[in-house]
């Protein structure tokens, strides 16, 4: 998750969780719904200069979250929901940054998605180790871990442990469903002399018999929908057309074993229209399906590929600037993950300021690093699995055609998904991008990534000193970044505090 504070557009949200029936006994899922909602405050309002004009985004904002229900008796809190992170906060209600608490310089409104007192919960258990977290847009979270009765959707999770911060200038806490080995305690962090992996919800359904695989599937419904869901160990059928096809989560760090974060391989890009078929690129590139980030990032030269092709110029900040495409425009994005194509309209991408009226931005920005982000831009029309426990994301076109369900549970293998004919062709490693290829002969693409990538002996497995390039800060040569962290300190607690920033 990235809260993009620094930039318009916040990932936040506030929510409602609807436990859903289940099918059969022997239907072992749990799917919960969420609000999508817009924040709607000035707080969301930034200029943008682009020469003498100014760019006005305001109420851009969403993000998804659930309620949690904490302690004897219940308190009530919002979180919001990231797949690209792992540990699971709330705030402390003594959190001093509350304006009801006195506030600081930077008072936050603590009452909106609550906050927990664990002085009055007679059953809340304090583990007597400390938390802490800092975030890209430098918020931070800190306090202490502990365990209470704990529910969600109505269904009991008291065995996950999380955290309360009795002092963080973040307005909502973070529920974070990504592999336990990105914890903060795992080490990621490198201050904890004793690392160690905790289980988190995923894992806790799993061990409680709610589920039977770790694994779950996203669902942001279209752009317009007020609610998505989230299905624990299921698969919905009613919620994808064409075919669910599996793909491997790639492990891009080189001093761990297995991968740690929802990465995956981008095989190529191009733009499809009535008129026309372009393959942007075919070069092969590692992206993070992220639910807590709402653009697409990508590397600056290959976001200078796309900008190339849709003839967009490039403002500052790694934003580009074209203009808006007229309501007939029929383009869409093409993303190719290797023999299948998840499809996006390039209208999804288009970010419409409040003025001036004719100049729009691109929502797909350049960073720094060799790997991408995609958010929710590009989540909503993709229905994703993500099957932690074997190391693989299963990826279909979304469908919002029906409310009906067709829910099965996922067990030793996901249901009806089929391996893509390019899983085994993966990023391994390299950064450099080059136009061309033809990802729209589907048999085709494979041959175009296998040439275009795989450089020779510039190959690079990053060290942990870049990973927190890898996983890409704003466009650090923007002469108008002001609040970007500068992951590449050369100190090595510094930069992995900084990477792990970048999850949230
Ligand atoms: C923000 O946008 C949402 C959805 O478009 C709208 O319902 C809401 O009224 C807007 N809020 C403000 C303050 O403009
Ligand atoms: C937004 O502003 C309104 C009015 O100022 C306030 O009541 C509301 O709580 C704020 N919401 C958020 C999410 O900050
Ligand atoms: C908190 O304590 C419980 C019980 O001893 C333990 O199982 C859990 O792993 C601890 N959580 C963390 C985050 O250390």
């Amino acid at each position: 998750m990235r809260f993009l504070a620094y930039i318009f557009f916040l990932v936040t949200t506030y929510a409602h969780v609807i436990p859903h029936k289940r099918h059969s006994s022997r239907d072992k899922f749990l799917k919960l719904s969420f609000k999508k909602t817009h924040k709607g405050n000035t707080t969301d309002k930034i200029l943008f200069k682009r020469g003498t004009s100014e760019f006005e985004l305001i109420n851009q904002s969403t993000f998804y979250s659930v309620d949690l229900d904490i302690g004897t008796p219940i308190q009530s809190v919002t979180v919001l929901l990231d797949t690209g992170s792992s540990d699971l906060w709330i705030t402390g209600y003594d959190n001093p940054y509350c304006s009801s608490n006195g506030g600081t310089t930077s008072s936050i409104d603590c009452s909106i998605y609550g906050t927990f007192n664990k002085r009055l919960s007679s059953t809340f258990h304090d583990n007597e180790t400390s938390f802490s977290i800092t975030y890209a847009d430098e918020t931070f979270a800190k306090g202490t871990w502990g365990q209470d009765v704990l529910s969600i959707g109505g269904v009991d999770i008291s065995g996950v442990s999380f955290a309360v911060a009795d002092n963080t200038d973040s307005q909502v806490g973070v529920l974070g469903i990504g592999f336990e080995a990105l914890e903060t305690t795992a080490g990621a962090t490198g201050n904890f002399d004793d690392p160690y992996t905790y289980p988190n919800l995923p894992v806790v359904l799993k061990n409680n018999g709610v589920i039977e695989t770790v694994a779950y599937c996203l669902y942001l419904d279209s752009a317009d929908a007020s609610e998505g869901s989230i299905l624990f160990g299921g698969v919905d059928k009613n919620k994808y057309s064409d075919d669910l096809y599996t793909i491997p989560i790639i492990n891009i760090y080189e001093n761990y074993p297995k991968p740690i974060s929802i990465t995956v391989t981008l095989q190529g890009l191009g733009i499809s229209s009535s008129v026309n078929d372009e393959t942007i690129t075919a070069s092969q590139i590692p992206v993070l399906l992220d639910s807590g980030t709402t653009l697409t990032y990508f590397p600056s030269s290959y976001v200078a590929l796309i900008a190339e092709a849709l003839g967009a110029t490039y403002v500052s900040s790694g934003f580009y600037e074209l203009d808006c495409p007229s309501a007939d425009d029929d383009r869409e994005f093409v993303f190719d993950f290797g023999g299948f194509h998840i499809t996006a309209p390039l209208s999804s991408f288009i970010i419409k300021p409040d003025s001036p009226q004719d100049i729009c931005l691109l929502g797909v920005v350049a960073q720094s690093g060799s790997s991408g982000i995609l958010g929710d831009l590009f989540l909503t029309h993709a229905y994703v699995v993500y099957d932690l426990e074997n190391y693989e994301v299963s990826i279909a076109q979304a469908s919002y055609n029906t409310d009906e369900e067709d829910i099965k549970a996922i067990g030793s293998t996901v249901p009806n998904a089929v391996k893509a004919s390019g899983y085994t062709n993966t990023w391994s490693g390299g950064s450099s991008y080059v136009s061309g290829g033809n990802i729209f002969t589907l048999s085709d693409t494979i041959k175009a990534s296998s040439t275009t990538a795989a450089p020779s002996s510039t190959t690079k497995v990053p060290s942990v000193n870049t990973v927190s390039t890898l996983l890409g800060t704003p466009e650090q040569s923007s002469e108008t970044f002001s609040t970007t962290t500068d992951c590449t300190t050369g100190d090595i607690l510094g930069d992995l505090l900084c990477f792990f920033s970048r999850f949230s």
